[in-house]
């Protein structure tokens, strides 16, 4: 059997999890690829820490360009995570006729358009399967599986640390940060974790997926992207009392020309699918227009399940190698120029309103006529009793309400006397899983 030249980038949680396996699992691999992977460099940051996996003398080193310009490296996997460094690297890797397997979703939301290019001119292939829902095979569903269908909408859990948040804040009452550490300590979360708690890791791997659907690259200044920071135990507890789970979602929608994207909590009513994912676990729910809906399921963040994705792509990119296949899938070139975002202002969703409210006659009063002029219906009123400096906690479920309405009678309901400082609203998503 022939043998493959693998250099890594990059060797931490999921870079130690690949040359493990690599290492471990050599066989087994060698008889799905048609080859047999032999871990030829890894790129560390720092030689002197200890880790998990060890390396044959002359395996490690702290120079990544050194890794990619060994001849003996044939496929380049890249786990270093961050754009600059990165892109560079891959860069280099594909001008230079070699493959490249990447995690990085940051890489391919930002620079995807000019590096699935560089790509297709050198035919190298440029894979990314681990950049988007862990262990979750949905890159491959939404360019091989689904391939026959205008995709309508794709809705997702994608983001594993703020799903394991939601979820123990939800089920234990545990804290916020507590939750937030433990992920960290799982190895669920980004390097740094803003980038999980603020959406823009769940915006990236919706960016990927919205190109792959439409081809086309939106920016992600142009989209929402909300985060879970402002999510109280209380809206957790009251969405439940409303017959709800509170998710972190990527929404990508199509109408007609214009593609909506968008990262944020919703409230998703129990019963729906995306409600019962828990813990870790990322879904992503697919409507084609022949295939309705499908759903995809699995474990989202973490060394195994990431370790899983990465692999599968090594062993894709064998089978190109020695097919003489390189280049076979499409090219997201985003040359969908025909397609333009939505503007936020359209989006037309019920919205959860929790705010402590003055407890005294006429107040709801005050508040229903000011979301009612800005057109806005009120479905229903939780209100509680628990009564602090005169204020009670009041939840207001609206009608479907346009985002500009909305956010100008919050606008005007913030000042307000009767009003307490802590206003939140929460969008929710009411969705039907097509027939
Ligand atoms: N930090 C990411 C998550 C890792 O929590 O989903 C997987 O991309």
């Amino acid at each position: 059997m022939k043998t493959v030249g693998i250099g890594i980038l990059g060797c931490g949680t999921v870079g130690s999890g690949v040359a493990q396996e690599l290492q471990e699992r050599s066989s087994l691999l060698a008889e799905r690829a048609g080859m047999v992977l032999e871990l030829r460099r890894v790129a560390v940051r720092d030689l002197s820490r200890s880790r998990d996996v060890s390396f044959e003398e002359g395996v490690l080193t702290d120079d990544p360009r050194s890794v990619v310009a060994d001849p003996s490296v044939d496929i380049v996997i890249e786990l270093i995570g961050g754009v600059d460094l990165a892109r560079e690297l891959v860069l280099m890797a594909l001008t230079a006729g070699k493959s490249v397997v990447t995690a990085n979703k940051a890489l391919l939301a930002e620079h995807g358009k000019e590096l699935f290019a560089v790509a297709a001119e050198n035919n190298a292939d440029l894979f990314f399967e681990a950049s988007v829902a862990g262990a979750v095979p949905i890159i491959k569903a939404l360019r091989e599986g689904l391939a026959g269908n205008q995709i309508q909408r794709i809705v997702g859990i994608l983001n594993g640390t703020c799903n394991y948040i939601l979820t123990c804040m939800e089920d234990g009452g545990t804290e916020f940060d507590v939750a937030l550490k433990d992920a960290m300590e799982m190895g669920y979360a980004e390097a740094d974790p803003s980038l999980d708690i603020d959406g823009g890791d769940t915006a990236h791997k919706a960016l990927i997926l919205a190109a792959l659907a439409y081809n086309r690259f939106f920016d992600q200044s142009d989209i929402v992207v909300d985060g879970i920071r402002g999510i109280a135990l209380d809206d957790l507890q009251y969405a439940a009392e409303l017959g709800y789970r509170i998710k972190l979602l990527g929404v990508i929608l199509q109408d007609g020309d214009q593609i909506a994207v968008r990262i944020h909590p919703a409230l998703v009513p129990h019963g729906r699918m995306l409600a019962s994912v828990t813990g870790s676990y990322n879904a992503v729910m697919v409507d084609g227009h022949l295939s309705g809906t499908t759903v995809f399921h699995g474990r989202g963040a973490g060394r195994e399940p990431t370790t899983s994705a990465v692999l599968a792509d090594v062993v894709d990119v064998v089978r190109n190698l020695s097919s003489g296949a390189t280049g076979r899938l499409p090219v997201v070139d985003g040359t969908a120029d025909h397609l333009s975002l939505r503007p936020i202002e359209d989006m037309r969703v019920r919205y959860y309103l929790r705010m402590e409210l003055l407890d005294e006659p006429g107040v709801f009063a005050k508040i229903s006529e000011c979301l009612g002029s800005h057109g806005i219906s009120i479905s229903s009123v939780l209100q509680k009793s628990s009564v602090v400096d005169g204020f009670v906690p009041a939840i207001i479920m609206t009608h479907v309400a346009p985002e500009g309405a909305f956010c100008a009678a919050l606008e005007e309901l913030r000042p307000m006397d009767a009003v307490g400082d802590e206003v939140v609203s929460i969008r929710v998503e009411e969705f039907e899983e097509a027939e």
